[in-house]
């Protein structure tokens, strides 16, 4: 049987590498960034960096696999696809928050298998192979036991188009009054990270690149959240990622529903 735990330690060590990189090129004077989709959408010369040097670790390691990165694209094919985010949470880098991470994920056919989820700022690190379970720094993790929507806390982010973030704050503003409080952290890897280990309740947004879900998305199903990613759940919109402990993902998806998550 196919076993991915290696993948996972492979994930490890070229994120932790990675992370470092981009450590080193924040303590300089200037951080340096273009735009990108919008003038809110942001890469700095770490993101590229870190992304090359993901894909030089790879290439040494296993070698004639394909890579999907978030600034140089790829595609992902019938077998296993490296999917990298070399800076998830690039504008929080850039404002020197430590809220960012280097979130690597190996997939098979198009669906996660091993992950591994490393804030460079802390050192920590979240990882999971499918079927093992998700840890953070080695310890198992779990969901939180929640089970009143109103005690809830729910992550979010919005998407970098104006006009649908109008709609997307819509959302947000509907769910104040129905949860404990609402967070928007800035890294949608870390996030989820966030579900599996109890420190949100649940996360939802629109519009992630495959690259900040492939592992965190992992990593949260592992630690036994209910999980819909881009494309599994018509009703909250066709580019939806959803994570909830089992104890309110019912409420909390349609209370979203209700306040028109999938109509953004
Ligand atoms: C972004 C972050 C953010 C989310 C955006 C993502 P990036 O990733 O994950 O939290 O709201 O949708 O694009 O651009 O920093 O890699």
């Amino acid at each position: 049987m196919f076993d991915p735990r290696p993948l996972v330690d492979i994930a490890t060590a070229i994120g932790r590498e990675a992370g470092a990189l981009v450590q080193r090129m924040r303590a300089s004077a200037v951080v340096s960034f273009d735009t990108k989709s919008t003038s809110t959408d942001v890469v700095t010369a770490a993101d590229r960096a870190s992304e090359q040097l993901v894909r030089t670790r790879l290439s040494e390691l296993r070698p004639g696999e394909p890579v999907l990165g978030e600034e140089e694209g790829g595609t992902v094919v019938e077998g296993l696809t490296w999917v990298v985010d070399p800076i998830d949470g690039t504008v929080n880098y850039l404002y020197g928050i430590p809220w960012y991470s280097v979130s690597i994920a190996a997939q098979l056919d198009g669906e996660s298998v091993a992950g591994a989820v490393f804030e460079p700022a802390t050192g920590r690190m979240w990882t999971a192979a499918r079927g093992y379970g998700s840890f953070l720094d080695g310890v198992p993790l779990g969901v939180s036991a929640t089970t009143d929507l109103s005690l809830s806390l729910l992550g979010y982010g919005f998407a970098y188009r104006p006009e649908r973030r109008q709609r997307q704050a819509d959302t947000w503003a509907g769910m104040a009054t129905r949860v404990r409080d609402l967070r928007r952290a800035g890294a949608a890897s870390l996030d989820l990270c966030s579900v599996a280990s109890g420190r949100l309740d649940a996360y939802a947004e629109h519009g992630l690149g495959r690259w900040d879900w492939a592992a965190g998305g992992l990593i949260a199903a592992e630690a036994g959240a209910v999980v819909r990613l881009p494309g599994s759940s018509p009703e909250l919109g066709e580019d939806a990622t959803f994570a909830a402990a089992p104890g309110i993902a019912d409420a909390m998806y349609g209370a979203l529903a209700e306040c028109g998550f999938g109509k953004v």
